[in-house]
């Protein structure tokens, strides 16, 4: 297991730092592109907000994958890193009127609209901008996700998408505006998803919702499911790469697809997750009264999953063979939340050892933040450290 990581590369570098396994995350989108590759319509963007590393960005171009942006800067690193604009999808609740310009002046693929005042602004700009926008309506589908409270983005009293109610009414309203053109449908339920029923409950939804549009005649040449595939968490190593084709075949069999339409997925965490760590080195072992805490130099500014989640990240000594103890794992923030694990079972530790969080590659650098006036992480891949 510690044969994974270059420990010895590790020596001269700063920590904490995230160590990517690029190995991994190109082995991960083969086998993406070649479950893909058994559905002629289907199509992945990846999500850019579970990681920006301009090193995994370029990776991720290279397979040919579109991108979903949430923001103009995303739309900028992913130009900055070779995604072609017409691959792009850009969503977001609150999109300010110069992120909507730069996606125009790119002319991106599709705006994925949440409301019918942004419709309007999108509308306006792109008339200003003499262009025609692609527009999705992102519909709030009413399925709850079995995942964390947090990240559920599906059900109705969620500040996500335009309600089922209103569906018809943004449809005419779109038909009836000059500068933007309706051409698909949009949903995301939740995030980091293990329970295929939640995506066969979307695809109940959304074949409902297609068979009321058609009685309309109204065609939609799009239809986009979101992402939300999860990781192994507690066993990182056990299936490092997601069961893909079970993903794909799930929608295959159970969404009703019309001949003429694509079918767009947006995969963020389970494109990611699983080749990324978080490498920190131990400051201090510390007795409690009824226990240790192994202090980091990693704190929740690097990682923030654990603290604003409760997630649960499996942790590692990659430097001890000596045998296990219990640990408190924290960080050296000043928060009483800046705790990765209670408890946890880790070859003995001393200070200087290394301690590797797993699965930390979706959501973990990007959501790095300078609290305490700490340094950002840096991202190193194995490719540079061979
Ligand atoms: N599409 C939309 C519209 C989304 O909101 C998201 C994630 C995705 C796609 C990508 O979902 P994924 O395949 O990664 O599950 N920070 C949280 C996760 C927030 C997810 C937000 N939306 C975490 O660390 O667990």
């Amino acid at each position: 297991m510690k044969d994974i990581f270059p420990v010895a590369r590790f020596q001269n570098l700063r920590t904490p730092f995230y160590y990517y396994d690029t190995a991994l995350l190109r082995e991960t989108l083969r086998t993406i592109n070649q479950e893909i590759a058994k559905y002629p319509n289907f199509l992945v963007h990846y999500a850019v907000k579970a990681n920006a590393n301009p090193k995994l960005l370029s990776i991720i171009r290279e397979s040919g994958m579109g991108v979903d942006c949430v923001s103009g800067g995303e739309i900028r690193a992913a130009i900055h890193s070779g995604f072609p604009a017409d691959k792009i999808v850009f969503a977001g609740v609150g999109k300010a009127d110069w992120e909507i310009n730069l996606g125009l002046e790119y002319g991106i693929f599709c705006f994925n609209v949440e409301s019918i005042p942004e419709l309007e602004v999108i509308d306006q700009l792109a008339a200003e901008q003499g262009k025609i926008a692609n527009v999705a309506f992102r519909i709030n589908p009413d399925v709850g996700a079995h995942t964390h409270a947090n990240i559920t983005t599906g059900l109705a009293e969620n500040k996500f998408g335009i309600s089922m109610q209103d569906m018809d009414q943004v449809i005419d309203v779109a038909l009836g505006m000059k500068n933007v053109k309706f051409i698909g449908l949009h949903f995301h339920i939740g995030s980091q998803i293990l329970d295929m029923g939640d995506f066969i409950a979307l695809c109940n939804r959304v074949n409902e919702l297609q068979d009321k549009l058609e009685a309309r005649h109204i065609l939609v040449e799009h239809i986009n499911v979101g992402g939300g595939l999860g990781v192994d968490y507690a066993h990182p190593d056990r299936q490092a790469i997601p069961d893909f084709a079970d993903y794909f075949a799930t929608y295959a069999k159970q969404l009703k697809l019309r001949p003429y339409q694509t079918l767009h997925f947006e995969l963020g965490r389970s494109v990611v997750a699983q080749c990324g760590t978080l490498v920190s080195r131990v400051l201090y072992v510390k007795r409690g009264v009824n226990k240790q805490f192994a202090i980091l130099d990693a704190g929740m500014t690097d990682l923030i999953r654990p603290a604003l989640y409760q997630a649960y990240h499996k942790i590692e000594n990659i430097t001890s063979d000596e045998p296990a103890e219990a640990y408190d794992v924290v960080g050296p923030i000043c928060e009483s939340s800046d705790v990765f694990a209670k408890a946890v079972d880790l070859n003995k530790v001393r200070r200087g050892d290394f301690i590797a969080i797993r699965s930390a590659g979706a959501y973990g650098e990007i959501m790095a933040s300078g609290y305490n006036c700490r340094e950002l992480p840096k991202g190193y891949t194995s490719d540079e450290l061979i």
